[in-house]
């Protein structure tokens, strides 16, 4: 980690409001550090034009003119090393990743997903909590594994499903916890204070170091 705190990378395909509330509390102190790329797999996602508002490097990268999953995660891993990347946040990221980018990263990979894992993996978490008849819903920050958003979890929050809940609501109210749980999971990464046992991430009270 260099003397100004952590370098991030974040990979994202959507709107990027997850990447907002990453720049916010980095402006704003709350996590030491800054974002310093954002890659995308698609050209019109709002997580680019968010990042070149604030002047951070920007690469998009088109999965077709790669050959597999593979080559292309291989790409996004150089990249992200070229930055000098200490954590890679997939916020809002759409697609699954591949060895080719996790075992560079191990233990220096996170993810935010919309719903307490190990509940309603994959896509369209929230309506698979309302079809579900769940009166809890809620997301998830974890360690990416090999798994599909099964990795060791970081953080949590729940919020309660209401009688008249539609997916959309129900999307709105995660979106704002995971706004406030993932800079708070980045905060803790940053400290070295998140130590990673098995399936389990413990939060230590004295830092322990970052992984490497
Ligand atoms: C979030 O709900 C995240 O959990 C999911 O995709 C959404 C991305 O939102 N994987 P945004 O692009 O960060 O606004």
């Amino acid at each position: 980690m260099s003397e100004q705190g952590l370098s991030i990378g974040v990979m994202a395909s959507g709107v990027g409001s997850n990447l907002q509330a990453i720049i916010d509390a980095c402006a704003e102190g709350r996590v030491r550090g800054q974002v310093v790329l954002v890659i995308s797999d698609k050209p019109q996602s709002g997580a680019l034009d968010r990042a070149r508002r604030h002047g951070i490097p920007t690469v998009h990268l088109d999965p077709k003119a790669f050959d597999s999953r593979e080559s292309f995660d291989t790409e996004c891993a150089s990249q992200l090393s070229k930055y000098k990347v200490d954590l890679v946040v997939l916020a809002g990221y759409m697609r699954i990743v591949t060895t080719a980018l996790i075992h560079p990263f191990e233990h220096r990979i996170i993810n935010v997903h919309p719903s307490l894992l190990p509940a309603f993996p994959g896509m369209n978490a929230a309506r698979q909590a309302l079809q579900a008849g769940a009166k809890v819903a809620g997301c998830t920050v974890h360690f990416v594994d090999e798994t599909l958003d099964q990795g060791p979890i970081i953080a949590q929050a729940a919020v309660s499903v209401s009688e008249d809940e539609t997916e959309t609501s129900l999307g709105d109210k995660i979106h704002s916890e995971e706004h406030r749980i993932l800079p708070e999971a980045i905060r803790l990464f940053g400290l070295g204070r998140l130590q990673v046992d098995g399936r389990r991430v413990r939060i230590l009270k004295e830092p322990q170091g970052i992984p490497r």
